[in-house]
């Protein structure tokens, strides 16, 4: 089959993790006979300087056309002067809101050859960790009126039935295929957003008898979160407490770079690590390219309808973990360290 993919590049380790992700495809191409059209498109610190906006019109136009969009990360130190408005986050968060991707998925899931990377001991990680977070994307403090004076600023936190509506929905779809346990995290003891977001919550329970739901509040869902991770199922979240609790998740499962995420939304899917643009080890073959290789598993899944091909990616990450390769961060004793480009050969040697 054909399927045109909109490749974003993006900054910092960005241009190392998307080489990695285009060879993958170009791999599932050649064995299973597909064709990937790959059309790049700019977003970011990139933009700015080539475009002189991180979100040209013509990304947008692009990626709205395209069967699926990949994404490495955005941001570093050259852009942080700029006002909100100008930096290449801005970018990120325009083609999120652009493609409607409201449904943010962040699999947190602990593969047994990582174990010994997660920093929790071992007690804790005994039993299987499969969480599943699904993040509120296109709204909350980060949509939501902002202002800044010389002694005073403000962000807005604001959500509306529909939209609590939705992503509780998806929370409670994706639980019906698991574990059928939804645990939504709100603040609302405090916040009348969250108020809401617990009663609109409990609505969408009425028509999902058969899911467990619980409520915590952050403070608690943070701790609750290493110290049993293994009570977790899907995470229903808003936005920016799923921002901080997935990168939370990600070290309990061993590091940010092996977390890949799925937005998605009534059109085009949105595929992209979960981590940044990692400036410290940029363009130093340092980088650890599996949560954009499995980002690229969501999309086969998600937005292409490539399910062996997608499981057939899966396993082989895990197969060359089990053999004992590793990229600085997820290095434990006994294990042979490799960089982004050698991990990315492990991997498409085994796609066959
Ligand atoms: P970061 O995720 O870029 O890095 C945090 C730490 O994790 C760093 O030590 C980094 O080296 C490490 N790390 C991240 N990805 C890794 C990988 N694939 N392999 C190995 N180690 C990895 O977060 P930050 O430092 O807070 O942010 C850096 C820049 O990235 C900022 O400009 C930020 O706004 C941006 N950012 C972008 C995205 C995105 O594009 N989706 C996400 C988060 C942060
Ligand atoms: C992420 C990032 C982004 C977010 C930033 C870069 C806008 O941290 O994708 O997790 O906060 O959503
Ligand atoms: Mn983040």
């Amino acid at each position: 089959m054909e399927f045109n993919i909109s490749v974003i590049y993006g900054d910092g380790i960005g241009p190392e993790i998307i080489d990695s992700g285009i060879r993958v495809l170009n791999k599932i191409e050649e064995v299973y006979g597909h064709k990937f059209n790959i059309d790049r498109a700019l977003l970011g610190g990139e933009a700015i300087d080539e475009l002189g906006s991180p979100i040209p019109n013509e990304t947008i136009d692009k990626c709205i056309k395209s069967d699926a969009v990949l994404l490495g990360a955005v941001g570093g130190p050259k852009w942080d002067h700029l006002k909100g408005s100008e930096r290449p986050e801005a970018g990120l968060l325009g083609l999120r809101k652009a493609l409607g991707v409201y449904a943010n998925i962040r699999p947190a899931i602990l593969f047994e050859e990582l174990k010994e990377a997660s920093p929790l001991k071992s007690s804790l990680i005994k039993d299987n960790i499969d969480i599943c977070i699904v993040r509120e994307l296109t709204g909350g403090i980060y949509f939501g009126e902002k202002g800044k004076e010389e002694n005073e600023a403000y962000d807005v936190e604001r959500y509306n039935r529909e939209e609590i509506r939705r992503i509780a929905k998806t929370a409670f779809d994706m639980a019906m295929n698991r574990n059928k346990k939804v645990t939504s995290i709100d603040k609302a003891n405090v916040l009348e957003s969250s108020k809401l977001w617990r009663q609109v919550v409990e609505e969408v329970a009425k028509d999902y008898k058969e899911v467990e739901l619980e409520h915590m509040y952050i403070d608690n869902g943070a701790m609750q979160l290493v110290r049993q991770p293994a009570n977790f199922d899907v995470i229903l979240t808003n936005n920016i407490f799923g921002d901080i609790l997935s990168d939370e998740a990600s070290a309990i499962v061993g590091s940010i770079g092996v977390l890949p995420s799925a937005s998605l939304g009534e059109g085009v899917g949105l595929y992209e690590p979960i981590h940044g643009s990692a400036p410290d080890i940029a363009g130093e073959n340092k980088a650890n390219p599996i949560g954009t290789i499995l980002s690229i598993c969501l999309m086969m899944k998600n937005s292409l309808g490539l399910y062996k091909e997608g499981t057939k990616i899966e396993e082989a990450v895990k197969e060359v973990l089990k053999k004992g390769y590793r990229t600085g961060d997820i290095m434990s004793d006994n294990n042979k360290l490799v960089g982004t480009r050698e991990m990315t050969d492990l991997i498409i040697e085994e796609i066959k």
